[in-house]
C-alpha cells in the first residue's frame, strides 16, 4: 500500500490529537483511501516539555526545515498557530510542492490572498477545514456542496469559547472569569485567550467562510468586530425576559449588487430560533443558498478530536490529491461580488440599555433624542427602583443604521439623568 508521509508542526491540543486519531482508526483510513497517512516528523516549539501524549522522540525535528527538506514528507500539517513561522513554513512547502494542511485561521485570515496565490502559482492545494467552526464540515460545504448557490447569508456560532461562557453564564449564573478558566482548561480557548473574547477568533473564521462564498479575500478592516467582554448578567437576564438569547453570532450576508456585510458582535437572538438552543461549546451555521435554500451545520467547534476529525479528513483529500492532481487549491478568486458595507451602513435591530435616574420624564426625554434621529421604539421596560437612584431602562429599538444609533447615542450620553455608559447590542431577527 502506498504510504503517504506526513511533517506535523505542532504537538499542541490538535496536532497531538491528530497524531493519536491517525493511530487508532488506521486501519479504516487505510481501507477508505487506499493509503497510508504515516507522520514522519513532528517539529515542536520545547522538546523537553512533559506532554499528556507521548511524543516518539525518534519522530521529533529541531526545526520546521527539515520537514521541507524530508524528500519522505508529502504533505505538511501545520498546527502550531501563530503567524510568521506558519507563514514562512507554508509558503516554504508551497514552493517544494508539499501539499498543506492546516487549522490556523488566524494565519489565513490576513494572509490568505498571499498564500492562495501562491498556491495557485505553484499549483499545490492548501486544505483547512479545521480553521472555521472546528469538527463542523463548513468549508467543504460552502466550497463544494454550495458551488451553485449563491449564498444570501450565514449565521453562525463559531467560537466554542464564547458559546461556552455565555451558556455557563446563562444556565448556571456563574461568572464570566470561571467561565473562560473552564473553557481554557478543556482545551477550546485559544493560546491568548484574548483572540475568543474580543470577538477576533470568530472574525477570523467569519472572514474565510465570507471570502469562500463571495469570491474575493475580505481584509481585516473591512469588517465589523465586536467581543462579549460587555456583556453583563443583568444584559442576559433582560434579554430572557424579552424572549431571546444572547450569542457571540457571526453575520455574513452577501447581495451581488449592493455589496456584502461582515460583522462579528454579541445578538440578541429570539429564544425560540434553532441557533437559540446551540450550547455550550458547540458551533452552528445556519447557511442559505438561493438554490438549495436554508441548511443548518451543527457539531463541535473546538477541542481536541473535533478538531483532529477536520484535520485528518485534509490529510486524507490530501493523500487523494497526491494520485489524482486537482485543479483547484484551496480558494478561487471571481469578481462577482466586491465590496463590503461599512458598519455605519448596516442596518439592524438593538438592545439599548441606559443606566438612568429613575425619575418623571427621563423616558420622553430618550424617546425625544431617538424620535428626532426617526428611531423607533419598539417596546420598554424598566424594572422599578426607587426615586431618584439609578435604574436601567432597557428599550428595543427598530431597524436603524449604526450610524443613526450612534448620534443617538452620543445625544443620550449628554443627558443628566444619564448615570453611566449606555449598552447597545444589536438584536438579530434573520429576516433575509
Ligand atoms: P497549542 O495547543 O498551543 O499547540 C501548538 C503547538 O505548536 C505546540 O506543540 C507548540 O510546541 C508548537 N509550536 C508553536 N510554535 C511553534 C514554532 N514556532 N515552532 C515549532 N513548534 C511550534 O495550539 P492548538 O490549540 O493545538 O492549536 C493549533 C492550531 O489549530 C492553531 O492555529 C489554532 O487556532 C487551530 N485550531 C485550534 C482548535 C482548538 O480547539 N484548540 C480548533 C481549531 C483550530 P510546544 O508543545 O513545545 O509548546
Ligand atoms: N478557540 C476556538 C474556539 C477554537 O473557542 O472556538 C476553535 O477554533
Amino acid at each position: 500500500m502506498q504510504k503517504i508521509g506526513i511533517g506535523l508542526a505542532g504537538f499542541g491540543t490538535v496536532g497531538a490529537g491528530v497524531f493519536l486519531n491517525l493511530q487508532r482508526n488506521r486501519l479504516l483510513l487505510a481501507g477508505r483511501i487506499g493509503m497510508e497517512l504515516s507522520v514522519q516528523k513532528i517539529v515542536v516549539r520545547d522538546p523537553a516539555k512533559v506532554r499528556a501524549i507521548t511524543l516518539p522522540p525518534e519522530l521529533l525535528a529541531k526545526s520546521w526545515r527539515e520537514l521541507i527538506d524530508d524528500p519522505d514528507i508529502q504533505i505538511i500539517c501545520e498546527l502550531m498557530g501563530g503567524i510568521d513561522d506558519p507563514l514562512e513554513l507554508i509558503l516554504a512547502a508551497i514552493q517544494a510542492g508539499k501539499i498543506v494542511v492546516t487549522g490556523n485561521k488566524a494565519l489565513l485570515a490576513e494572509h490568505g490572498r498571499e498564500i492562495f496565490a501562491a498556491a495557485m502559482k505553484y499549483r499545490v492545494p492548501v486544505f483547512f477545514e479545521a480553521a472555521a467552526a472546528g469538527g463542523v464540515p463548513i468549508i467543504m460545504a460552502i466550497r463544494e456542496a454550495f458551488i451553485a448557490n449563491h449564498i444570501r447569508s450565514m449565521h453562525g456560532i463559531i467560537n466554542g469559547t464564547c458559546n461556552y461562557i455565555l451558556t455557563q453564564m446563562t444556565e448556571r449564573g456563574i461568572g464570566f472569569q470561571e467561565a473562560l478558566a473552564e473553557a481554557q482548561a478543556s482545551g477550546y480557548a485559544e493560546a491568548d485567550p484574548t483572540l475568543d473574547i474580543n470577538g477576533w477568533d470568530a472574525a477570523h473564521k467569519a472572514i474565510i467562510l465570507a471570502s469562500l462564498a463571495y469570491g474575493f479575500w475580505v481584509g481585516t478592516e473591512q469588517i465589523f468586530v465586536e467581543g462579549i467582554e460587555q456583556i453583563t448578567a443583568d444584559d442576559i437576564r433582560f434579554a430572557r425576559e424579552l424572549g431571546y438569547r444572547i450569542k457571540l453570532l457571526a453575520i455574513i450576508k452577501g447581495d451581488e449588487s449592493s455589496g456584502i456585510e461582515v460583522r462579528v458582535h454579541p445578538a440578541l437572538i429570539p429564544a425560540t430560533h434553532v441557533l437559540a438552543s446551540v450550547h455550550g461549546v458547540f458551533n452552528a451555521v445556519a447557511v442559505q443558498g438561493d438554490v438549495v435554500g436554508e441548511t443548518l451545520f451543527y457539531g463541535r467547534g473546538a477541542g481536541q478530536d473535533p478538531t483532529a476529525s477536520a484535520v485528518i479528513s485534509d490529510l486524507a483529500s490530501a493523500a487523494l490529491a497526491i494520485q489524482a492532481p486537482r485543479s483547484h487549491f484551496g480558494f478561487t478568486p471571481h469578481a462577482l461580488y466586491g465590496r463590503c458595507k461599512t458598519i455605519d451602513e448596516i442596518v439592524s435591530q438593538y438592545y439599548l440599555r441606559i443606566p438612568v435616574l429613575d425619575k418623571p420624564g427621563v423616558l420622553a426625554q430618550v424617546a425625544g433624542v431617538l424620535g428626532a434621529l426617526n428611531i423607533g421604539i419598539s417596546s420598554v421596560i424598566q424594572p422599578e427602583g426607587t426615586e431618584g437612584e439609578a435604574v436601567p431602562l432597557v428599550l428595543m429599538i427598530h431597524d436603524a443604521t449604526n450610524a443613526q444609533m450612534q448620534a443617538a447615542l452620543r445625544e443620550i450620553r449628554a443627558l443628566a439623568a444619564v448615570k453611566a455608559e449606555p449598552r447597545l447590542i444589536r438584536v438579530e431577527s434573520f429576516s433575509s
